[in-house]
């Protein structure tokens, strides 16, 4: 391969991180879909045998999303320092805030996500995606009212299947074999049902107030009560983050009860002190919080004060 060619795939590399994963380098440089960008990465050789490879029309597509100046692609930078801390990442033009995922620093290896059917599917979707990004094994539940409200908000089909929406999302996101799996809301052998297997901790993005209410009254009628049940009994981690307003006392009463059980009750509340410029800063100030209170090292967003 030539040198220019094999700078711009390290080049690549180091736009990914940035960006904090492929699909969000995708998304910021204007790809409906990230699936090219998942090709060039994986180096996967075309039915002629030749291999995808970063020409000048995608590399200064990369430059302009990313904010990098024309030709920046085709030399040589130098690496981040390995010693930069996560709360203080390189901004950039195109990437205010530095975002970026990285992989180690906690306890935590797996992680039940729950989606149910409260608005805020986007806030599912990303943190699936920061997550496996940052090597975390996730066993996923999406209710049936989940997947009406992705669909409406997201314009995303879920498929009732779980066997289907695990390749789907394996695909999208690029999770590595044994990474993400999915189960459907009566799979009661899934390991999770059971305290012996539960996952390192869960977390309910977005939960409606009817699966709040389960919660704190101990029903485990389906898989993600079930679940949600053994890791509150287990005492595992569970944050729960909320999306209705106003709030009953009924609604209040319930998360009450689950704080006193041990959960974190973490409202989809966004701020704006971070000026978000888009939908997507909104979105990752939310996940940011909650992958804190996991301790998994992210840069989605800069601490206050850093
Ligand atoms: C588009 C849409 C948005 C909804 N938003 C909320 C919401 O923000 N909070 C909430 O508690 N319920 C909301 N609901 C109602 C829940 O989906 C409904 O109570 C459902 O039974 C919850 O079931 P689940 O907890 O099994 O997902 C919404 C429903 C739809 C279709």
């Amino acid at each position: 391969m030539s040198n220019v060619k094999q700078t711009r795939l390290e080049n690549f590399e180091t736009l990914i991180q940035e960006a904090g994963g492929v699909a969000e380098l995708a998304r910021r440089c204007g790809y409906a879909k990230p699936a090219y960008l998942y090709q060039v990465r994986s180096q996967k050789p075309k039915p002629n045998g030749s291999v995808l490879q970063i020409g000048r029309r995608v590399a200064a597509t990369l430059e302009k999303g990313m904010g990098k100046p024309a030709g920046w692609m085709d030399k040589k930078h130098r690496k981040p320092s390995s010693t930069a801390t996560p709360t203080q990442p390189a901004a950039s033009p195109a990437n205010p805030v530095g975002l970026k995922i990285q992989a180690a620093g906690s306890d935590i290896r797996s992680v039940t996500l729950a989606v149910t059917g409260a608005s805020g599917f986007p806030y599912a979707l990303r943190l699936l995606e920061c997550l496996l990004a940052a090597g975390k094994t996730v066993y996923l539940l999406c209710s049936s009212a989940a997947r009406e409200v992705a669909l409406l908000e997201s314009g995303i089909t879920l498929p009732e299947n779980p066997q289907e929406l695990q390749s789907i999302l394996s695909e999208r996101f690029q999770a590595a074999s044994g990474r993400l799996f999915v189960f459907g809301e009566q799979e009661w052998r899934a390991p999770i049902a059971s305290g012996t297997a539960a996952a390192d901790a869960m977390i309910i993005c977005p939960a409606s107030m009817g699966t709040v209410a389960a919660l704190a009254h101990g029903i485990s009628d389906n898989l993600i009560e079930r679940a949600a049940d053994v890791c509150i009994k287990e005492k595992r981690p569970m944050i729960v983050v909320p999306r209705e307003t106003p709030l009953s006392a009924i609604h209040l009463e319930n998360m009450l009860k689950l704080a006193q059980n041990g959960c974190t009750i973490l409202p989809a509340a966004p701020a704006f002190y971070h000026k978000p410029q888009s939908l997507a800063d909104m979105v990752d100030f939310l996940c940011a919080r909650i992958l804190d209170q996991l301790r998994i090292p992210h840069t989605l967003i800069n601490k206050w004060g850093s």
